[in-house]
């Protein structure tokens, strides 16, 4: 063949422009007689924070899962509780649900967007509901007005699952800063990530703040977990005042993903671009729906999700003109092994389970070239048009 396999994301282009940075970090921790990471954590807490806005705080730790569930730990959702959110998200969103001893409870997702729906949301909440969990899948943001006019009538807490729309805008304000907190991750392939797994907690609230800088840390009191090591070491292990964890985002991926969030608003820009010339270059394509973005939203472009009429045999097709695809988030939660129990079988959640069979994830990251895209939209086109086989 002519030419290269197009990958689905590219994170080694994203690498390439900051190595240096990443570089001098490492060898700095290296040559730290301590090798103590959290000026590394700090630093991109400061900055992370400072993005998101006046009084927000960013606390990083292990992953996005562990984000979630110090997260809902500090919110005091606990069980007995039920939060609401969608089938077609990544199981650790309800996993973490459950690990806190809460209970998810699922509402069906919009059409477009691939978003909680907030006309089917009232009917879940139960005096039990402490909270409405919408995920921005694919870094698509969901319609967080009506989420927060509803979870302030029934007084509930509004959090937003942002692991895949970092930067993304929201109506004009950027996703994780629309409700009572947020989280997102920072693993390898997200739209910022490290080397290898992390996340923040975002919250606006001092107090939660505090909880989940003391849960991250073995439960040890932030003024003395987070001094810096050598002051730590003269006050040994006093100050435990609660059972916490060790969850503490790694000096390391902190310095990855500080070298990469700088480039955040660049390489959205990039991403976005990259967004409109794919519904430039499918527009009209027969069988396939493009994404639909809500009029004043800006995604984060974490994917660029399609629907086809064949989803498995345009796969099948991209594959052989090598180009690779993805199937993100399918099948929904609900028709997954670990849920059997909950007896949700096909037919629950009708629009997710429509849609998880109709997805396709196309190749976006930063440095997709036009000649890529094109040679990713003329497949999809041949296909659609049934001019091509999967044979
Ligand atoms: C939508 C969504 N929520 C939560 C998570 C969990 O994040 P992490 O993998 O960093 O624990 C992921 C990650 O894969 C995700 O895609």
């Amino acid at each position: 063949m002519g030419h290269d396999r197009i990958p689905l994301t590219d994170v080694s282009w994203q690498h390439a422009q900051v190595r240096a940075e990443i570089q001098a970090a490492i060898d700095r921790l290296l040559d730290d007689p301590n090798c103590d990471g959290l000026p590394f954590v700090k630093a991109l807490e400061a900055d992370v924070a400072t993005y998101h806005g006046e009084g927000w705080h960013a606390i990083g730790v292990q992953s996005g899962t562990a984000a979630q569930v110090l997260l809902l730990r500090a919110l005091g959702i606990g069980p007995g509780d039920e939060v609401i959110t969608v089938p077609n998200s990544d199981l650790a969103t309800n996993a973490a649900i459950s690990h806190v001893g809460a209970r998810f409870v699922l509402v069906d997702v919009q059409e477009s967007g691939f978003a909680l729906d907030p006309d089917l949301v009232e009917a879940a909440i139960t005096p039990a509901t402490k909270a409405v969990l919408p995920v921005h899948m694919h870094g698509v943001p969901a319609p967080m007005s009506e989420l927060s006019a509803i979870a302030r009538r029934h007084d509930l807490l509004l959090l937003e699952d942002a692991t895949l729309a970092l930067g993304a805008r929201v109506e004009g304000r950027l996703a994780g800063t629309l409700g009572d907190g947020a989280f997102v991750s920072f693993a390898p392939r997200k739209v910022i990530g490290g080397t290898g797994n992390g996340g923040m907690v975002l919250t606006p609230n001092d107090d939660v703040a505090r909880r989940v800088r003391l849960l991250r840390g073995y439960g040890q009191d932030p003024s003395v977990m987070d001094l810096p090591i050598t002051e730590r070491q003269v006050l040994g292990g006093q100050g435990h005042v609660a059972e916490g964890y060790n969850l503490k985002l790694d000096g390391i991926q902190a310095a990855v993903v500080h070298a990469k969030f700088r480039r955040l608003d660049e390489w959205r820009v990039l991403r976005a671009a990259a967004a409109a010339r794919y519904d430039a270059l499918l527009a009209g394509v027969p069988g396939l729906t493009t994404p639909i973005v809500r009029s004043g939203d800006a995604p984060a472009w974490r994917n660029y999700t399609v629907l086809s009429h064949d989803r498995d045999g345009l796969r099948a097709h991209l594959d052989a003109a090598d180009v690779a695809s993805g199937t993100l988030y399918a099948p929904p939660v609900h028709l997954q092994p670990v849920y059997r129990h909950l007896g949700l079988g096909p037919g629950s959640f009708p629009v997710a389970e429509r849609l998880g069979a109709a997805l396709l994830n196309l190749p976006i990251f930063p440095g997709i070239t036009e000649a890529q895209q094109e040679r990713v939209a003329g497949a999809v086109r041949a296909f659609q048009e049934g001019g091509a086989t999967t044979a």
